[in-house]
């Protein structure tokens, strides 16, 4: 078990262009283990490896069912690597957080469905077609991969207060 240190905003490296991996290798496998490790521990149900510093297209999320007390039921991990949105329809709104902008809630619009393709771990094409809960995390993952956040979609004001307010954040609660 490897917990990563996520990086939170702001931070260059959530702004660094990402490469597609191009060997399906053992450290490939380690690298995805860090990642579901370090997703678990922090209690977020996606990670983009730029999150934890890694500038490449590899993303892994579970939507778990969980009981009315939030226990999980059942784990939904996936693993997508060079993934492409191919197919976007509808809209929804979407209440979003994320573990590189702590503490920070807002609503953003999203497709309601879409039809995504990406390789698994194991360098396997695969084409999914995606709704509720699933596609939206898959969309906020894969703008990680461009550099982009979900504070983004808001105002240039409201994205400075946040930004202020973290910048604050990171020197009470990070080491350096
Ligand atoms: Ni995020």
């Amino acid at each position: 078990m490897a917990v990563r240190e996520i990086v939170i905003f702001p931070d260059d490296r959530l702004r660094a262009p990402t490469t597609e991996v191009t060997e399906f290798n053992d450290e490939l496998k380690t690298l995805v283990q860090d990642m579901f490790d370090s997703m678990y521990f922090y209690e977020g149900i996606g990670l983009a490896a730029p999150q934890i510093g890694v500038s490449k297209r590899l993303i892994v999320i579970d939507i778990a069912d969980t009981d009315d007390e939030g226990n999980v039921i059942e784990h939904h991990p996936k693993v997508l690597v060079n993934p492409v949105i191919v197919e976007n329809v509808g809209e929804v709104e979407s209440q979003e957080g994320c573990l590189s902008v702590p503490e920070t809630y807002e609503v953003v619009h999203r497709a309601e469905r879409i039809k995504i393709k990406f390789y698994d771990v194991d360098g396997h094409e695969q084409l999914e077609e995606a709704e509720g809960l699933l596609a939206i995390c898959m969309q906020h993952e894969l703008d990680h991969l461009d550099g982009h956040l979900f504070i983004d979609y808001l105002g240039t004001f409201q994205r400075n207060r946040i930004k202020k307010r973290l910048i604050k954040f990171k020197k009470e609660h990070l080491k350096h």
